[in-house]
């Protein structure tokens, strides 16, 4: 495996977004125990909040990872390489609570330097973060258009905002982006 190399939380903000809007990122939670879960997601934001840089990520209560989060308040956020586009595809369709994506999809769980849930061995950039905070969507508070469009059967986002405490990339991590859609 490629070495990872600490970086500064904004180095590959742009690579993060764009492959955020392609095929989406992996979010890594974990049990009590230990076990991890993937899944998919198409929506987050990198920023400062309380003086700190923040990775906020949504997820509806429908999801396993949502009872992953609530158990163990930490997550890594792995920025996949355009070859992982089917394991994404699969981490953003199936449940975690029915399927081993790790294992199905032979995804490495390498040990993460600061947080309890796992990075994955394959991604190109990581991001780990333990939460601070979290709330719950305010259905009455929302334009019509976005309750409409993203919300026809409830089921209303919870935002995590997890403080990041490392993050790092493979050196190589433009190179291996390059050639990919937008
Ligand atoms: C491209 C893509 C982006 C997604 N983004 C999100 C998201 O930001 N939040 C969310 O709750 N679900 C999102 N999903 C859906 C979950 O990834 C999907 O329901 C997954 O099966 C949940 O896995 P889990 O039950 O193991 O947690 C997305 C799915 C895809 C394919």
């Amino acid at each position: 495996m490629m070495t990872k190399q600490a970086m500064n939380f904004t180095d590959y903000y742009s690579e993060t977004l764009r492959r955020m809007r392609e095929d989406g990122l992996l979010l890594v939670s974990a049990d009590r125990a230990g076990k991890p879960n993937v899944m998919t997601i198409g929506w987050g934001a990198i920023g400062i909040m309380w003086g700190r840089p923040v990775f906020t990520v949504m997820v509806r209560p429908s999801r396993f990872t949502y009872k992953l989060l609530e158990e163990v308040p930490a997550f890594t956020v792995n920025v996949p390489p355009p070859e992982l586009a089917e394991t994404v595809q699969h981490c953003g369709t199936v449940s975690g609570a029915t399927h081993d994506k790790f294992r199905e999809m032979n995804l490495d769980a390498i040990k993460s330097r600061e947080v309890a849930p796992p990075i994955i061995g394959q991604c190109l950039i990581h991001y780990e973060c333990r939460i601070v905070h979290r709330c719950d969507m305010r259905p009455d508070l929302l334009i019509p258009e976005i309750h409409d469009e993203c919300y026809p059967g409830g089921n209303f986002h919870r935002y995590y905002f997890g403080e990041l405490v490392a993050s790092y990339a493979d050196e190589d991590v433009r190179t291996r982006l390059v050639g990919s859609a937008g």
